[in-house]
């Protein structure tokens, strides 16, 4: 096993708090429930889980094992694997990857603090769907209002990536991602509960396969690629700062445990939820924005739940963008030998220049588009769609089948000193169950499979 001199994580929960952090985010709470909403519900739920168990959790474990094998960032580690190879190719995808949804993500999280605001001062009360639905679509459709929240959000984010890995990730993960499993856990109780509720829960864990068909499937992928932050050298990142006595089987299955259980949980949130006043949960990436603010709008207490809520998103989606600017400045700050200082802020601001892009779909520029998608749409359909399964098929294949063999097992085992049994079986997942996985999918969506037969 390499010698280590980087800068660690101070404990096995600091590990896991901010591997977390990154992993629960906006894709657990407003991605997951509507892309549940639009593909059918429990069946996307089914292949969403198969995704996780059968490539997430190879696929993560090779990552950390890729970054405290190699020391280093998501380029730097497979400089330093395979030094003559081309594979760190796979780490400057990673790095436009982190950048692109960065732009989309700043501008959902800034709608979290529009609507943190908005219940501060108790606007949602006495509303209905209609003038909920209308009150969103007029605030996201504004050239600026969203774009300057998209800016503190980037701002508050620098702010702790400036701080650096121990006083700032650390810190911040190690106190926000128990207060979210808090305010979660407290809304799930109250939304099961509420009349009509159950109808929601159904919808939830009803399976109707005939749902599902290529794009289903690919959704599905995308969305446990994006979930838990894969494919993309985030885990890479935050592996290469995990010390070497850490288990890193078991943080990969506390982190993929923990991201499902805030996915399903923020389902059964705002299922039942959608369900008691009678919203379409099929709506799209305005759900939670409009569904919940209408729920607390005729709820006893629905200010205060309101705010804990949107508090909830904003951390949850902070934690996460904390780790998608770690990936750019550790890769910038190492491999060109700069200051944290100007890396952080010249990435800040060119990340606004993808945040304004993103922002303006909904207004300004909503008739431009490129392959038919708006510059929003874009950033997320091919970060998760292509980008991030691409980048773990990659992955998957470098683990096992070009870096050595000797520090794979070395990492995973820490050295000899665990038992892996499993290995074999790790082994030829990640050389040939994932990677096939993925490329079928893939090859699928693309309707290449009708034509060579399968
Ligand atoms: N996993 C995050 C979420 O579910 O919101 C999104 C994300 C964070 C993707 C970090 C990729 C990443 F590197």
């Amino acid at each position: 096993m390499s010698k280590q001199n980087r800068i660690n994580f101070s404990s096995k929960l600091a590990v896991v708090a901010a591997a977390a952090g990154s992993a629960v985010g906006l894709g657990n709470i407003w991605r997951f429930p509507y892309e549940l909403g639009q593909y059918g519900g429990a069946a996307f739920l089914f292949f969403y889980v198969l995704f996780v168990i059968v490539m997430g959790f190879p696929i993560m474990l090779s990552e950390f094992a890729i970054g405290r094998a190699g020391q280093s960032n998501a380029v730097g580690s497979f400089r330093k694997l395979d030094p003559k190879g081309k594979w760190w190719l796979i780490g400057v995808m990673g790095v436009i990857t982190a950048f692109l949804i960065m732009g989309f993500y700043s501008v959902v999280s800034g709608w979290t603090l529009e609507y943190i605001y908005q219940a501060v001062t108790n606007q949602f009360s006495g509303k209905d769907s209609i003038t909920l639905a209308a009150n969103f679509s007029e605030f996201s459709s504004d050239s600026v209002r969203p774009v300057l929240w998209a800016v503190l959000v980037m701002v508050i984010t620098a702010a702790i990536i400036l701080l650096g890995v121990k006083d700032g990730i650390e810190k911040s993960t190690k106190f926000m991602m128990p207060l979210l499993f808090i305010i979660i856990i407290a809304m799930g109780i109250r939304s099961v509960t509420l009349p009509g509720g159950l109808e929601g829960l159904r919808f939830l864990f009803h399976p109707d396969f005939s749902k599902i068909n290529s794009s289903v499937l690919l959704s599905a992928m995308g969305q446990a690629f994006f979930s838990l932050s894969l494919g993309m050298g985030c885990m890479i990142t935050y592996g290469s700062y995990v010390n070497k006595k850490n288990k890193l089987s078991h943080t990969v299955t506390e982190v993929t445990i923990l991201d499902s259980l805030v996915a399903v949980l923020a389902a059964v949130v705002i299922f039942p939820a959608a369900f008691a006043v009678g919203i379409n949960p099929g709506q799209g990436p305005e759900l939670v924005f409009i569904t919940l603010p209408n729920v607390f709008s005729n709820l006893p207490g629905g200010q205060f739940w309101a705010i804990l809520f949107f508090i909830l998103l904003f951390v949850a989606a902070l934690t996460s963008l904390i780790s998608l600017m770690e990936v750019v400045v550790a890769f910038v700050t190492e491999q060109f030998k700069m200051k944290r200082v100007p890396v952080t802020i010249s990435v800040t601001l060119a990340v606004l220049v993808f945040s304004v892009m993103s922002s303006l779909s909904f207004g300004a520029w909503k008739d431009v588009t490129i392959f038919g998608m708006t510059f929003f749409d874009l950033f997320d359909n091919i970060t998760s769609k292509v980008f991030m399964p691409l980048g773990g098929l990659l992955i998957t294949l470098f683990a096992g089948w070009v870096m050595p063999l000797n520090s794979l097992k070395q990492e995973v085992s820490n050295n000899g000193s665990l038992q892996v049994k499993w290995f074999g079986i790790y082994l030829i997942i990640i050389r040939y169950v994932a990677p096939l996985g993925i490329l079928l999918v893939l090859l699928n969506q693309l309707g290449v499979s009708k034509w060579i037969g399968l």
